[in-house]
């Protein structure tokens, strides 16, 4: 596990977005899983921003998402269909075609999720898979219990998690209630996981997903067993390594 520390989440964005644009120049075939939320869309601007200067193309990649809330299409605003396209897709020369997410309007979950796992092996499984870790230490929506033998699945949103998306709604119950999510047996199957935090909320967190015992009670601390693993997180994210474990964390240099 490489831990890669960055000054602020301008620099941590940076640093994670030179680390898909190597994935990508060096396969533009890439399959590349990714999330949503408020930790990635500093990443996807500088994307934007190195596609846009002609340095970086997205005409040959797949892109799969973790996760979308059930009972949301694509064309509605809150779904992280839209956020996809609104934060990224729209902006870049992806075709729409390879963007995929789980179909939150599909009422059968059992045949979405088979659906959704079947396109993840036919594409040849994930290269490179991007992360942010909630802030009880869920990754995509596999929350707190989730077994970890588990691919693709529908699951009822915490309070907690609810709560912390509700910043993205009018209100709290208007989150909704379930989301299809990868499981962290195909997020382990990635080949590589770029995992990336910000701010003092995830410091305890992000310490004991990466140095805690590894239990289904903190989901995110299974990266631990990945053999390709790279953190990138700003200093206030990495309060608590720094103060336990500062040896692990390098890459204090700008990018
Ligand atoms: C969303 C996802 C979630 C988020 C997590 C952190 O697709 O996978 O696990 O990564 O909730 O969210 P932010 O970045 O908003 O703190």
């Amino acid at each position: 596990m490489k831990i890669l520390f960055a000054d602020n989440y301008h620099s941590m964005s940076r640093k994670a977005a030179n680390i898909i644009s190597a994935q990508l120049i060096l396969n533009p075939h890439s399959v590349l899983g990714l999330p949503t939320g408020s930790s990635p869309i500093g990443t996807y601007q500088q994307l934007i921003e190195w596609y846009r200067k002609g340095d970086l193309d997205f005409s040959g990649c797949h892109t799969v998402n973790l996760d979308e809330y059930v009972g949301l299409a694509a064309r509605d605003s809150q779904s992280y269909a839209w956020f996809m396209h609104q934060n990224l897709f729209s902006q870049i020369n992806i075709d729409p075609a390879n963007t995929h997410l789980p179909d939150g309007t599909q009422t059968d979950a059992a045949a979405e999720c088979q659906r959704y796992n079947d396109l993840i092996h036919k594409l040849g499984g994930v290269d490179l898979q991007f992360l942010g870790i909630g802030p009880n230490g869920h990754i995509g929506f596999n929350e707190p219990g989730s077994a970890f033998e588990k691919e693709t699945h529908c699951v009822a949103l915490t309070e907690s998690t609810i709560q912390a998306n509700a910043r993205f709604f009018a209100s709290s119950d208007q989150v909704p209630t379930h989301a299809y999510t990868m499981g962290m047996k195909a997020i382990m199957q990635a080949r590589k996981i770029l995992l990336i935090a910000s701010g003092a909320a995830k410091a305890g967190i992000l310490y004991d997903a990466l140095f805690g015992p590894i239990t289904p009670q903190v989901p995110g601390s299974i990266v631990q067993l990945h053999p390709d693993i790279t953190v990138v997180a700003d200093q206030d994210a990495l309060s608590v390594i720094l103060s336990r474990q500062p040896q692990q964390v390098s890459g204090r240099t700008p990018c």
